[in-house]
């Protein structure tokens, strides 16, 4: 099935042809991707397979094997990767291909441990999926037919083989927990380590081509990668731009290197000379700006004049002025066209374009008055940035399943609901280019970790040596990025080690921190220092940061909320009070889990499937208790459902645990964004909240506010109200009720507090007060009301705690800033006068089969009302609110043409009150 097939052909310079004399310069490169054959050990299984791709989507795609996510095939398929598998694939190499200096066979990724045989010879093994791995094979490639061979070992066997020959001491976790039904020791392979299953996610140790295969050749030189760092220097007020050119070059060449920024006028030339093999030539452009950096006020009349100004006027401007690159919600995110060129006498040898972003980024860790230990923010073109967002975990088990659609569709989710930064956690993958290219567009902020998670790590030489290639790969590829703010490098590596998750015996400790350190400080960090220094690393995540450099890189509490980032969860406490969280510098992990609604679950599951209690339900829970802990947290709120019909029960669980998740994901979150200015008990000034996490990699419960498949959860509605960029926090502190305003905005604000009381029984506002204006300094968060709740409800007639709810917003003289928000002065179980609402939908079609509106109609005030328009992908203006009167109107956008019948066939209203 893979015979001889046409090959694309591509000539890298275009201008080659017109110094057809002068061949040596060309690079040509022979596309090997498609349809090549694959077979297991014993031969007993042989079928076609995509390139780039994997051996699981390949028996899937031929039919060998069902749907790997339904019911419980991850278990039946497990036998796959005890396997081993072949690749093979036949070419023809021209004459003129093979007449090249150098032919190189290229691999931008193979998973995972492979021989590569050319023509019955062995070129090169593999071990790592995170490096791109070449081979020189000129003088083994024949006239005719070339046979590629990839023969990739079991994951699963190498990695148990890799641990017994460490026989000196074991590397902790031996293997994962039960619950997760995973394989062992996936800290011997450097691997994507949820591949061997996660808390959230199943096993799926996948082996393929992850990535593409093809053969470059060239005479001369070729330049493999340009990449550029804008460097700011505060004393000169000038950018700089570190270009940094890696070339291959069979012989030592002389040339002449332009570097140019057309748009900043900004011009190089100089000799320069390629030294024989791979090496990395460093430039620097300076760009003549005459202020600099902008302080926010500057930087803002600018922005508005360069919209005022007559273009000849614009650009004069431009010249002297760099614009800045800003995360989502601060600014915009311009970029500079780079040119390089680089020629040999007239004859060009090398030429590329790529994308300059000037942003700088500087993590501040300093002494915070009024508090012991360091503050922990980033401050980004000198401006503090208080991070709003999440946390990423690979987007499918089989990275090949993951296209531009399924990016484009969850970073847009996060800019929607006013994210600025998102975490790509270290147990995933380094992700694609196009993830980083979108991220940089959206004004992402990335929080890069390394790809080391939740374990202790073998430092054997060929270990270490395949890592600090695998670093210094990805920081290359990577540091062009402005959207990538920090290195990290690893995954509460250090907090396992500080609070002994897994027993080691203090005699052993030195041991470990010695690896510890051998790994992350004295290899990782040193070769990203080497490669980038223009950001700042982090060598854990949780850390004390600098407080953790002070004591050897591990401190003795890495969660001490007096320094650094730190992890928190619980699910035993309740919550919904604030006292219970973490007043910490910088919160970059936090969540509940929840269920994924009936849609996503339905095609990987059965009718026996649909209850809480069913063999499904557990088999997709991977986290210890999870189910149970889901229902405790929410029956301390909230009645459970109890319908008489069990699947509307099961239906009625799914949502209630959304609920509870989304409700208890908004506590946190406000609770965090409203600390950021304030220290109390030495504690506080918290600059970052980054929940756990924002997507899944396959359909089950887990603490992700986006489903697998691109469904909103409530908890990721409810993310765009308490990521605004001006938010009201309401919370109750000793007797008394408080509002703060909290503002992300550049300017100042004036702004008061409207608070509204509501009986549970009716939908008219039983009073509605007002506070005095306040000043909101851009970028803080301010207390703008307080009332002891006792008076309040005093000055409401004949309200209490248990029959009637708060709601509030801010306001200036413009109208109504930021959302509108409620507090609750019980918990609903125990609200009086809560009735069924009797909810009615009418849908009406405003554009073409795309944008509907939705008109509810509720008898009485109705809480988290949540629309679920069932297997019509969209999004809805607005969800899982509290209605508290008879009518109101959101939008649907759907994600596929529809009609207004279909949409109103799906769509399922569900309210608090209509589960018991
Ligand atoms: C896979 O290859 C390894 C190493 O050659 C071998 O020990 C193992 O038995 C093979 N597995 C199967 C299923 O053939
Ligand atoms: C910056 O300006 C100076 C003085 O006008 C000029 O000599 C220099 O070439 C300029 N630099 C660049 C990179 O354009
Ligand atoms: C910003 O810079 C302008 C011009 O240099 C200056 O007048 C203004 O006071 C600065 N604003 C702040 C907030 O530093
Ligand atoms: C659930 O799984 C157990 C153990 O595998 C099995 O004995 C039982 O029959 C299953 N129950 C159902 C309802 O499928
Ligand atoms: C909703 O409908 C039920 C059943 O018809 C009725 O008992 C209830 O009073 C209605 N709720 C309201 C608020 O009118
Ligand atoms: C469900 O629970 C509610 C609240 O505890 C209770 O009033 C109702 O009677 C229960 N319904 C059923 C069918 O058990």
């Amino acid at each position: 099935m893979s015979k001889n097939k046409p090959r694309t052909l591509t000539l890298k310079c275009l201008l080659c042809l017109f110094f057809a004399v002068l061949p040596g310069f060309c690079s040509v490169t022979v596309n090997l991707n498609g349809k090549w054959s694959l077979s297991n050990s014993d031969g007993s299984v042989f079928l076609g397979a995509e390139v780039p791709g994997c051996v699981h989507s390949a028996l899937h795609q031929a039919g060998f094997i069902k749907d790997p996510y339904y019911r419980f095939n991850d278990v039946s398929y497990r036998w796959i990767a005890f396997d081993n598998w072949t690749y093979t694939t036949t070419f023809t190499a021209s004459a003129q291909l093979r007449a090249n200096q150098r032919v190189l066979l290229v691999f931008d990724g193979v998973d995972t441990v492979a021989s590569i045989w050319l023509n019955g010879i062995v070129v090169g093994k593999t071990d790592n999926m995170f490096r791109k791995y070449d081979f020189a094979v000129r003088d083994l490639l024949k006239d005719g037919d070339n046979v590629l061979k990839v023969s990739l070992l079991s994951p699963v066997l190498y990695a148990s083989e890799r641990r017994k020959a460490h026989s000196a001491y074991r590397v902790p976790p031996e293997c994962p927990p039960d619950v997760q039904k995973g394989e062992c020791h996936v800290n011997f392979i450097r691997k994507e380590q949820s591949s061997f299953s996660w808390d959230w996610g199943p096993s799926f140790p996948t082996m393929g081509l992850w990535k593409g295969v093809r053969l470059e050749a060239f005479d001369v030189l070729q330049l493999i990668r340009v990449s550029s760092v804008p460097l700011y220097n505060l004393s000169l007020s000038q950018w700089r731009v570190q270009v940094e050119l890696l070339v291959d070059a069979v012989q030592t060449t002389n040339g002449q290197i332009a570097l140019s920024l057309p748009e900043l006028d900004s011009e190089r030339i100089l000799q320069t000379q390629f030294l024989t093999g791979k090496t990395r030539n460093t430039f620097t452009l300076n760009i003549n700006t005459s202020t600099g950096l902008l302080n926010c006020s500057l930087q803002r009349i600018l922005s508005a004049a360069y919209k005022r100004l007559k273009a000849d006027v614009f650009f004069l401007l431009q010249s002297s002025h760099v614009k800045l690159w800003w995360p989502n919600g601060h600014g915009e995110q311009p970029s500079y066209r780079l040119a390089v060129r680089g020629l040999q006498g007239r004859v060009l040898i090398l030429e590329a374009e790529s994308k300059v972003y000037f942003r700088s980024v500087e993590l501040v860790q300093e002494p915070v008055v009024g508090s012991p230990g360091l503050s922990f923010y980033f401050r980004v073109n000198g401006k503090p940035i208080f991070l709003k967002g999440s946390n990423w975990i690979p987007a499918h088990s089989f990275q090949d399943r993951v296209a531009p659609a399924v990016l484009r569709n969850l970073l847009a989710s996060a800019v929607e609901a006013n994210m600025n930064a998102l975490r790509v956690w270290g147990g995933g993958v380094y992700e694609q280019d196009l993830f980083y290219s979108l991220c940089d567009e959206m004004g992402i902020m990335v929080w890069q970790d390394f790809m080391f998670a939740c374990a202790m790590y073998p430092t054997e030489e060929d270990f270490m040596q395949t890592v600090r290639e695998e670093v210094a790969q990805q920081v290359q590829r990577l540091k062009s990025h402005p959207c990538i703010i920090t290195w990290s490098g690893n995954n509460e590596n250090e907090a396992a080690l500080a609070t002994d998750w897994f027993n080691i015996p203090a005699s052993q400790r030195p041991t470990y921190l010695k690896d510890y350190v051998t790994l992350y400080v004295d290899n990782i960090r040193a070769v990203v220092q080497e490669e980038d220094r223009s950001r700042p690393f982090l060598v854990s995540s949780p850390t004390n940061g600098a407080g953790s450099e002070q004591q050897g890189w591990v401190a003795s509490d890495p969660y001490d909320p007096h320094y650094g980032d730190t992890h928190f969860y619980s699910y035993s406490l309740d919550c919904w009070d604030w006292r219970t969280f973490p007043r910490t510098r910088f919160a970059s992990e936090y969540g509940f889990q929840s269920w994924p609604s009936f849609s996503t679950l339905k095609p990987v599951s059965i009718t026996e499937d649909w209850s809480y209690g069913s063999n499904f339900s557990s088999h997709r829970q991977h986290h210890q208790d999870g189910n149970q802990q889901m229902l405790r947290q929410a029956a301390l709120h909230f009645h459970l459902p109890n319908s008489t019909d069990p699947t509307k029960t099961f239906l009625d669980t799914l949502y209630i645990t959304q609920v509870t998740q989304a409700q208890c994901v908004k506590a946190q979150t406000e609770f965090y964004r409203r600390c950021r200015s304030e220290i109390i008990g030495g504690k506080g000034r918290t600059m970052g909240a980054l929940y756990w996490q924002l997507n899944d990699v396959w359909p089950a419960p887990s603490w992700s506010s986006i489903e697998f498949g691109g469904k909103w959860k409530m908890l990721h509605y409810f993310a765009r109200d308490f990521f605004a960029a001006v938010l009201p926090v309401g919370f109750e502190d000793g007797d008394a009720l408080l509002v703060y305003a909290v503002s992300d905005l550049s300017h100042d604000l004036e702004l008061w507090a409207v608070v509204s009381v509501y009986s549970w029984s009716s939908p008219e506002p039983v009073c509605t007060l007002k506070s005095d204006p306040v000043p909101v300094p851009g970028g803080s968060a301010a207390t703008v009301f307080k009332r002891p709740v006792a008076a309040l409800l005093g000055a409401c007639g004949s309200c209490t705690r248990l029959t009637c709810l708060l709601t509030f917003h801010l306001e200036d003289s413009g109208g109504q800033q930021g959302p509108s928000n409620h507090h609750f002065l019980c918990k609903p179980k125990d609200a009086r006068g809560l009735q069924r609402p009797n909810i009615t939908a009418t849908v009406r079609e405003l554009e073409a089969g795309y944008v509907f509106s939705v008109t509810l109609r509720s008898a009485s005030v109705a809480a988290f009302v949540w629309l679920d328009a069932g297997d019509v992908p969209g999004r809805f203006g607005s969800n899982g609110f509290l209605m508290v009167s008879r009518s109101r109107t959101v939008v649907f956008i759907a994600g596929r043409h529809t009609g207004a019948a279909e949409l109103s066939r799906s769509l399922v209203v569900t309210s608090l009150r209509d589960v018991y």
